[in-house]
């Protein structure tokens, strides 16, 4: 339908009379969109209030065995408000059509999706997104994102991902920016930017879903859905602020977490989504549930679908996503005075409101132009900024004798389960992929090099030796063909070619399913098959590279021990090949830093840099000390602490300059650095300020990540970096609750990673 035509008889119905119609079209000031909503929410019965509030999925189950059955039917009944993960605009618009010519009222959907890394484009896993440490680069992919799937019909998308985690175990860890507050906060606010621009209205931006809300990533045990259980200060200090981020920085919608929180689960919990969410942050956009959540809620044991519905809406719910238990039980909660019309109407409201605000009420078809489809997906700009980013999210984790880069001449033996599949590299999460379209790291090596090098394939390895659990590994579509052959044998194929080769590429690691979604493990460990081939490649004695695939953080303690090369590559998406190959042969030197901690042993997890002190701390230097805080058998350093990551040159750093030794609340300080490039060639490197408030009421962090910059440096360049300090940075949440800064003395770090730092002190007056 044309928009005019449109506008006349969306307006018609709320005005009744065609001439106010032709004379009001909807403009976009918040006045109007209330008078807007105000005046079709007056026509609305209960049941097409309540059909608002239904998300259905596009036919297809995604990440539970639900499906929504009938959706044509329901659309048409006015039982829908929202569809997910249905894409191309030929779908969109039919259902859409459904929609805005067949219901009495012809309001439009709302359609949205996991458009997590990318959408056709698919960046980094988020993990290695913020392994690069570069906002800007960051911001880009998420405005990439919504011009792709905007033009593939969509309008809103259930990212980003914010979820503080410790606990390398969760393998949802690799859904989010990782372990640390400060930059998970400005990840969070940059990538709603990108998805969002300036004004939502635009036909190629997406309106963002933070998630997931809250504390979803301090799963007990890491298993994922499970229990947390947490104080309120470590709440608001460390895992709360980079929802409170993204709510600031005008997201749109928020969507509850699965778990439970301090015995009541975040989407029947009501502290959680009206007095904190609402009151203290005052999001002014909606809440949907997570895929079953409210349904979910009868396993949490809080009662049948009629009464956790009437919880969830109650505590602050306004969409629930695939339970269908708004749709079908609120009517009759309403009629026995369990909920009430107000508490359905604001959840209707602000529904409506998102939908004004993407401007669906103008055009329902803005997001539905096929040429944007045809023309705006898989660009090669957007290819090549894929590239660039995946290079600079690779972590060199080691490089003896500057193994790295190779040069492009000799022959490479190319081993391992994860060289020749292209399915694995777009990683987790990212279901618009084009898996066969997607270079394996075999053929991106080939493209980059031509016939420089000869290159020798082998699979060397199985995934996993375990045949079951490989195939849990390898699901939707990511498989890894297995080889039946004895261990043996394919060992002694790969050792063969590694006899002719000058050096040993060894592409192990997990596959892109073991991390992600119910993709926990106990084992932390490269699979034990995959090592057995590396320790293989190593008796040969020729120079092995570890290009190491991973959605966490691995133990890596004996491979650390005895590659001489490790290069975590995550899983680097669409241009990961390529990007992997520019940097192997030094096209591109590695800048990326780790942003979650890299144990030494699975039993130290949780493990973090921003620990607390405890009253029996290590003195410096020991290991081990008898009634000390530590472990009889390994320190309790980690392997690669947070912020850690190697280049192909070397970095210096100066004495810290303070520009005084103390500051009043209201004033500043500047802390400067003289950081020069001290190798042969040009490098980036990230620049990073701690702080440690060395008094204050309740305990505090050893480290506190502040601030960070990333510059680059020529060979012999310097230069001075300097960050100002304010009482704001030193700012945290005390027992009551307040956020203050306490005068005290602090001590303020700068340096290469969260462990090799220099330190300086000064006072807060
Ligand atoms: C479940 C996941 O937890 C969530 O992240 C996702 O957005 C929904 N399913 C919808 O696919």
């Amino acid at each position: 339908m044309k928009k005019s035509i449109y506008l006349i008889i969306a307006a018609t119905l709320i005005s009744g009379s065609t001439g106010f119609a032709q004379k009001k079209a909807v403009p976009a000031a918040n006045k109007t969109m209330d008078t807007y909503i105000s005046r079709l929410m007056a026509k609305m019965t209960i049941e097409e209030k309540l059909g608002q509030l239904n998300l259905v999925t596009g036919g297809e189950a995604t990440t539970g065995s639900a499906v929504s059955a009938d959706v044509e039917g329901k659309i048409q009944r006015g039982q829908v408000g929202g569809i997910f993960s249905m894409t191309t605009p030929q779908r969109i618009r039919k259902a859409q059509e459904i929609a805005v010519h067949k219901t009495r009222l012809k309001i439009p959907l709302i359609f949205g999706q996991d458009v997590i890394h990318g959408y056709k484009t698919v960046f980094p896993i988020p993990l290695g997104l913020a392994a690069t440490w570069d906002l800007a680069l960051i911001e880009k992919t998420a405005r990439i994102a919504a011009t792709e799937a905007s033009a593939d019909g969509l309008n809103w998308t259930f990212s980003p991902m914010v979820d503080i985690s410790r606990d390398a175990r969760w393998g949802r860890i690799s859904e989010g920016s990782g372990e640390d507050t400060y930059l998970s906060s400005e990840i969070a606010k940059v990538m709603v930017k990108g998805y969002q621009g300036d004004d939502l209205s635009k036909y190629n931006t997406l309106m963002a879903c933070v998630k997931h809300f809250a504390l979803y990533g301090a799963a007990e045990s890491g298993r994922d859905y499970n229990t947390t259980d947490m104080s309120m200060h470590r709440m608001y200090n460390e895992y709360l602020p980079p929802y409170k981020a993204a709510v600031d920085a005008g997201a749109g919608s928020i969507m509850t977490a699965f778990n439970d929180i301090n015995g009541v689960p975040a989407t029947a919990n009501k502290w959680l989504m009206t007095d904190l969410l609402r009151k203290q942050w005052g999001f002014k956009g909606f809440v949907v549930t997570d895929y079953t959540a409210v349904s979910e809620l009868i396993d949490h044991g809080l009662g049948d679908l009629q009464a956790v519905s009437a919880l969830s809406l109650k505590a602050g719910v306004e969409m629930d996503m695939v339970s269908e238990g708004f749709l079908n039980t609120l009517g009759k909660s309403l009629k026995e005075g369990k909920v009430t019309e107000a508490q359905i109407n604001n959840a209707c409201r602000l529904v409506l409101e998102a939908k004004y605000k993407l401007g669906l009420f103008e055009d329902p078809f803005r997001y539905c132009n096929d040429e944007r489809a045809k023309n705006e997906i898989l660009t090669p700009a957007n290819l090549q900024t894929a590239r660039e980013i995946a290079a600079q999210s690779f972590v060199l984790l080691k490089n003896q004798n500057n193994l790295l880069p190779l040069k492009k001449a000799g022959t490479i033996a190319l081993v391992g389960p994860l060289a020749n599949t292209g399915s694995n590299m777009p990683g987790t999460w990212s279901v618009n992929a084009e898996l066969n379209n997607t270079p394996s790291l075999l053929q991106g090596l080939k493209a980059v090099v031509g016939d420089k090098v000869k290159i020798l394939h082998s699979l060397g390895s199985n995934l996993i030796e375990d045949a079951a659990y490989q195939e849990r590994a390898t699901m939707f579509g990511r498989e890894i063909p297995r080889d039946n052959r004895s261990e043996e044998v394919i060992i002694q194929e790969a050792l063969d070619n590694a006899k002719k080769a000058d050096v040993i590429v060894a592409a192990l690691g997990e596959s892109s399913e073991m991390s992600g979604e119910a993709s926990s493990r106990t084992d932390l460990e490269i699979p034990a098959v995959q090592k057995r081939l590396l320790a293989a490649l190593l008796k040969t004695g020729k120079p092995v590279v570890l290009v190491l695939f991973t959605g966490r953080p691995l133990v890596l303690t004996w491979e650390h021990e005895n590659v001489p090369a490790i290069l975590n590559v995550w899983f680097g998406g669409t241009q990961a090949a390529p990007a992997i190959a520019d940097v192997l042969f030094g096209d591109v030197n590695p800048s990326g830093k780790i942003t979650a901690t890299f144990p030494q042993h699975v039993g130290q997890v949780p493990i973090y840099y921003s620990h607390k002190s405890t009253g029996r701390p290590l003195a410096e230097g020991k290991w081990f000390s008898k009634f000390r805080s530590n472990y009889l058998d390994v320190s309790n350093d980690p392997l690669y602490p947070f912020g850690y990551g190697l280049s192909y040159t070397t970095f210096s750093y100066g004495d810290i300059k303070l520009s005084a030794p103390s500051f009043k609340a209201g004033g500043s300080i500047t802390a400067q650095v003289t950081v020069t490039n001290t190798g042969k060639v040009e490098g980036k490197e990230v620049v990073q300020l701690y702080t440690r408030d060395l008094v204050g009421s309740l305990t505090r962090p050893v480290k506190e990540l502040k601030g960070f910059q990333k510059i680059s440096l020529k060979p012999g360049e310097s230069k001075e970096v300097s960050f100002t300090i304010s009482a704001e940075d030193l700012k945290f949440y005390n027992a009551e609750l307040q956020y203050v800064a306490e005068p005290g003395d602090f001590q303020l770090f700068l340096g290469t990673n969260s462990r090799d730092l220099k330190s300086a002190e000064f006072k807060l007056m």
